[in-house]
């Protein structure tokens, strides 16, 4: 590794090392509705998730990550006029805790994890990062498991990149954020961390915050470039 290099990785959890797209089988299942149907009401609760967290963030009205993800479901539900039993709502939701790792999230994690610290750093509150991390089978493969609720805020918000490096006990600029997410790319970026862009699907750069100084196309290209 060379000298400069940050010895801290920060891996976001849903999109970068599991795969939030698994919620759609959990809503064709349980809605009993068709598979593109289902994808599109997915897709819109992920959107919304991910919208609420930043509203919630500015408003400074905090509210934790599950409530954030069961809040963004009933939203999403409803847009599609949907109206499922508590149960099945419920069921719906829980998928959350047991989504899909990517195919190579286990081994880059491992093989990572002998050369540097190798954390989760999310927006998920703790007790929702444990479990999934324990039913994706990666809890074994991670130094520790930094959530922004410690900080009671969201990503993009500089202070939770600040406070993972704070746990680690290291400089901002001595951790590397991976994120698929390139709102979290160019968030950490702008907090002054080091990033590695894990684009899949070919996504354009985002316009505010800070660039990606590294960008490669799967776990395992990571575990190739660093
Ligand atoms: C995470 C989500 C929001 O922080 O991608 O894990």
């Amino acid at each position: 590794m060379p000298e400069d290099e940050p010895d801290a990785l920060c891996f976001d959890m849903y999109g970068t090392l599991c795969d939030t797209s698994t919620v759609t089988t959990a809503l064709g299942d349980h809605l009993d509705v068709a598979d593109g149907f289902a994808a599109d009401v997915g897709a819109l609760w992920r959107r919304t998730q991910l919208r609420y967290a930043q509203q919630v963030a500015l408003m400074d009205d905090y509210a934790p990550f599950r409530e954030v993800t069961e809040r963004a479901l009933n939203y999403a539900l409803d847009f599609y006029d949907l109206d499922p039993a508590d149960g099945e709502r419920q069921r719906v939701l829980d998928a959350y805790d047991d989504l899909d790792p990517f195919p190579d999230a286990a081994d880059a994690l491992a093989d990572l994890g002998g050369r540097h610290a190798v954390v989760v750093l999310s927006n998920g509150n703790p007790e929702m990062l444990d479990t999934l991390a324990e039913n994706a089978g990666l809890a074994d493969r991670l130094d520790d498991v930094v959530s922004a609720h410690e900080v009671r805020t969201f990503k993009p918000d500089p202070a939770v990149y600040r406070n993972a490096a704070d746990r680690l006990d290291r400089a901002v600029g001595d951790c590397r954020l991976v994120s698929s997410n390139p709102w979290d790319v160019a968030g950490a970026a702008s907090a002054g961390m080091a990033t590695a862009w894990v684009n899949r699907s070919r996504e354009p750069p985002e316009r505010v915050g800070g660039d990606a100084e590294l960008t490669v196309a799967s776990l395992a290209a990571l575990v190739d470039s660093l």
